[in-house]
């Protein structure tokens, strides 16, 4: 398949890990476990790295990014890292007025409204995030086989913070520019399509083996809205990617209608929230597909009793998929005590040995 070694290449010890065999639907040592989330508000480390410096400061400082994305994994023996980011970084490279405001979230001083608005979106090179080829640069230098995961924003999330001008719950903006402009909505989101796909490839080319295009919001629309509005997008950037034989994985919220679709806009693994047990989301999704989730971020608040019962009820609904990442079904939450997910991943790992 596209994901598999190059003829003729020695497999390295990162191809080998748990992690990357899991999204190649290969036989696994263990189940390999990682969090949406990892590094961040949760830990005490990060908080005291980021003291006085802005959350999109910080994500153009190669030296706080290797630390802040190492610190996870140096604390809960996670399976992969992923780059320390956010989705917002490739529009701010490319000159968007942008900022992420504690306890809100991205918000976009001039939103997106009319055709115009267009000219402000051009491609993005690697000239523009210098500072993310030499993060990975440094962080493959330190995580040794434990791969890296690299992301980006899809192009409907991100038009969906473009278009209202910040975070929303009902996403009115972006949604009427769907259904009452269809040209100009096609237009923006194949603009975002070129960006995500020339960001993500920077991350690959510096080091990242695996991607994952976070469309949080997708689960908003419907079946057919997607398919006619959103699929084609995604599916250009999936298409970018698919040529270096990183695993390319799918995630949204609220997603349970759209799981399907998820797998083919051309993810390699489907990554499912809470909502949907992981045999039923594998016969929504079909065959060929590793899948990844899918605990309720706030079983970590229950006890470790509760976070046992609930993780073994995972692992029992995956017991017959393809290939399974453990996850949370969305990101850790700022106030999920460490400890928590520490004992979570050793528990999953001890569960699921070989
Ligand atoms: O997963 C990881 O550990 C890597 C880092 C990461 C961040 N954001 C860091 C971050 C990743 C993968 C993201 C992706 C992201 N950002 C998504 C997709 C994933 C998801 O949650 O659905 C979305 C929708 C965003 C947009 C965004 N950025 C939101 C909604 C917020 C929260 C705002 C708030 O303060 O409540 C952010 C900020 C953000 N991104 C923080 C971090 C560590 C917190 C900012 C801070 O530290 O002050």
């Amino acid at each position: 398949s596209a994901i598999d070694a190059p003829a003729g290449q020695q497999p390295t010890a990162t191809y080998e890990s748990a992690f990357l065999k899991a999204c190649r639907r290969e036989p696994v040592p263990h189940t390999p476990v990682w969090f949406m989330r990892q590094a961040g508000r949760s830990l005490p480390e990060y908080l005291k790295v980021r003291e006085g410096i802005g959350m999109l400061d910080s994500c153009e400082r190669p030296d706080l990014v290797a630390e802040i994305t190492l610190q996870p994994v140096r604390r809960h023996r996670v399976d992969a890292a992923i780059y320390y980011s956010d989705i917002v970084v490739p529009l701010r490279a490319i000159g968007i007025d942008l900022d992420i405001k504690p306890g809100v979230g991205p918000v976009v001083d001039q939103p997106f409204r009319t055709r115009a608005d267009l000219a402000r979106l051009r491609d993005l090179t690697p000239d523009d995030v210098p500072y993310v080829t030499e993060a990975i640069g440094l962080l493959t230098a330190e995580l040794g086989a434990t791969p890296l995961i690299g992301f980006a924003g899809a192009p409907f999330t991100l038009a969906s913070y473009l278009v209202e001008g910040g975070p929303s719950r009902t996403y009115e903006n972006a949604k009427a520019m769907m259904y009452g402009d269809p040209e100009l909505w096609a237009d923006l989101l194949d603009r975002l399509a070129d960006i995500t796909a020339g960001f993500l490839k920077v991350q690959i080319e510096a080091g990242a083996s695996a991607v994952q295009l976070f469309d949080s919001w997708a689960g908003a629309l419907a079946p057919a809205d997607y398919r006619r509005s959103v699929l084609s997008a995604s599916a250009k950037v999936f298409k970018a990617v698919e040529g270096y034989g990183v695993p390319r994985i799918h995630f949204g919220v609220g997603t349970g209608e759209l799981l399907g679709l998820l797998g083919e806009a051309g993810a390699d693994v489907v990554g499912v929230d809470w909502r949907v047990p992981l045999d039923e989301a594998a016969r929504r999704v079909g065959p060929g597909k590793a899948l990844q989730g899918n605990l309720d971020p706030t079983v970590l608040f229950a006890g470790t009793r509760a976070v046992e019962t609930k993780a073994r009820e995972v692992l029992d609904a995956a017991a017959g998929l393809e290939g399974h990442v453990f996850n949370l079904g969305h990101g850790v939450m700022p106030s999920t005590d460490p400890d928590a997910l520490t004992r979570l991943v050793e528990y999953v790992h001890t569960q699921t040995a070989n």
